[in-house]
């Protein structure tokens, strides 16, 4: 484990403890059970590390950005409540999804819950003038459920370009990495330029996560994932790996595609049947080259980053994320 791990492993504890003491005590737990239950589920605790590092970068210590940290993640875990309703997923983090273990009515009122938890968590950290960072938190949420509204709108749409998904997914994913990275700046007392270029960092590093995650979808081992292989295949989802498959193949395998989105989505035995289709069609390695790409970028922007210790965290994460597997 090098030195960077070893630090995001650390501030992952400080997070996580943070965390598991949120809903204690607190009723009625027909509400807070299902609150507990997503929040304590697992994940990377990739958006409260953002958040950090955004403050790092200006100069900022962790612990005054900790609150914000927590409250990001908060955000995101409400969106994924939201999102697995959407888009009928069982499996969320190798566990039941919120809706299944309990039912869509309880997700729903989970998930609203905890946008209101972020917002209280956000306000913990915000000394003196917050206006500029509640601003940023919530466009952050305005353009996630823009990004989603479209994400759905595309799954009914016969035809997608390119550059409506990369649109889609600036809004659904990207626009959180960036928040997060622009209210540790902000928090840290960052300079508009500053914070200009760490928003560039995370909204590329969103856009080459969501990529990767459109991959992963495809490519990955379930149990490791912990989210159904295919499910973006099955749901009749505008991925981009969907979009290059239907641009490079012709003939009967071009029909195979298009049946998918007058179908609405495939069977699941079909699966394995258009995994080999994106493997010889190499939309496979064209995902993987977009995500390099996106990490390119993010780490071009970082290079306003003085201290160099802390400008190569953020080097190794954004080559750590092209490497996941989960
Ligand atoms: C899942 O995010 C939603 C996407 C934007 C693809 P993560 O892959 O960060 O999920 P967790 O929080 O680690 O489970
Ligand atoms: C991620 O979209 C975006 C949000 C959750 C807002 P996905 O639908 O691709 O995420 P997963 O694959 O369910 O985690
Ligand atoms: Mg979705
Ligand atoms: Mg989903
Ligand atoms: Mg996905």
């Amino acid at each position: 484990m090098n030195q960077y791990e070893k630090y995001y492993k650390n501030e992952l504890v400080k997070i996580e403890n943070k965390i598991q003491n949120l809903f204690n005590g607190k009723e009625p737990s027909s509400l807070y059970d299902p609150c507990s239950y997503i929040m304590k589920s697992g994940g990377k605790r990739l958006r409260p590390f953002l958040v950090i590092m955004g403050a790092l970068a200006i100069g900022g210590k962790s612990k005054d950005v900790l609150n914000a940290a927590v409250s990001v993640e908060v955000l995101h875990n409400f969106t994924l409540v939201h999102d697995d309703i959407m888009d009928n997923a069982d499996i969320r983090r190798g566990q039941k999804t919120l809706h299944i273990k309990y039912d869509v009515s309880t997700a729903i009122l989970a998930g609203d819950n905890l946008i209101a938890l972020a917002y209280l968590n956000l306000l913990k950290d915000c000394k003196g003038n917050c206006e500029n960072v509640l601003n940023s938190f919530t466009q952050g949420i305005i353009e996630i459920c823009e990004g989603q509204s479209y994400d759905k709108d595309f799954e009914n749409r016969k035809s997608v370009s390119l550059d409506d998904y990369l649109l889609m997914i600036q809004k659904k994913t990207a626009a959180l990495a960036e928040m997060c990275c622009s209210i540790g700046g902000q928090l840290a007392g960052g300079s508009k330029k500053e914070i200009k270029q760490l928003e560039a960092y995370g909204r590329n590093l969103g856009m080459a996560f969501q990529l990767q995650d459109d991959l992963l979808d495809i490519t990955a081992d379930q149990a490791e994932f912990g989210k159904i292989i295919g499910g973006d295949l099955v749901e009749g989802k505008k991925t981009y790996l969907f979009l290059k498959a239907l641009e490079k193949s012709k003939g009967k395998i071009k029909k195979e595609f298009e049946s998918v989105i007058k179908n609405k989505g495939c069977k699941k035995e079909d699966i394995p049947k258009f995994k080999k289709y994106y493997e010889e069609l190499g939309v496979i390695s064209d995902t993987s080259k977009e995500v390099i790409n996106f990490t390119n970028k993010a780490i071009k922007a970082v290079n306003f980053i003085e201290d160099e210790k802390t400008r190569n965290l953020f080097i190794w994460l954004a080559n750590a994320l092209i490497n996941r597997i989960k």
